[in-house]
């Protein structure tokens, strides 16, 4: 007769946790990667500065009226969530999604659409070139 095999509980439960744990690892190291790639890219097409975008969307009332992610308190509803909009085809429904395109939308939207209910808000061109850069950030 054979010795049964015998399997402690324990073991099982630490292969478990250590394979969760290689997850989690895999999980967050695609995340770096794809939060990295997507900053290179935000960066190489509008040459603006996320980081610095970010927080200007506090400063210029953007959160207020949008819901964006990244950005602290900001769940506005009076204008269209930003979450995901680098993947958007039009701005405001009207013009074609371009970084050139989101910078002017952004400084001023009514030199694109008169009748848009977003207002200027005094931002800068350069600084709404950082602002599209952190949108373009978000997926
Ligand atoms: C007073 C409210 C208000 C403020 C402040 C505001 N927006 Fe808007 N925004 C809107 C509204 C309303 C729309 C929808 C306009 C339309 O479709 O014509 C809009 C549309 C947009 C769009 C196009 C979204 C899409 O899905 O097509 C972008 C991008 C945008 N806003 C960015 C910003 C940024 C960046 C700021 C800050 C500099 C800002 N907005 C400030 C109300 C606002």
């Amino acid at each position: 007769m054979p010795k049964p095999i015998r399997i402690r509980r324990r073991s099982v439960f630490l292969s478990l946790a250590f394979i969760v744990l290689i997850g989690a690892g895999i999980y967050a190291g695609y995340e770096i990667k794809f939060t990295r790639e997507a900053k290179a890219r935000a960066v190489a097409l509008t040459m603006g500065d996320p980081d610095r975008g970010r927080d200007l969307t506090l400063r210029y009332g953007c959160a207020g009226c949008h819901t964006i992610p990244g950005v602290p308190g900001a769940q506005g509803n009076v204008g269209p969530t930003l979450q995901g909009i680098a993947a958007r085809v039009y701005i405001g429904g009207v013009a074609t999604n371009s970084p050139d395109t989101l910078i002017q939308w952004i400084e001023n939207p009514r030199s694109i659409d008169p009748k848009t209910a977003m207002p200027m808000t005094g931002i800068s061109r350069a600084e709404a070139r950082d602002v599209a850069a952190y949108l373009y950030t978000l997926r």
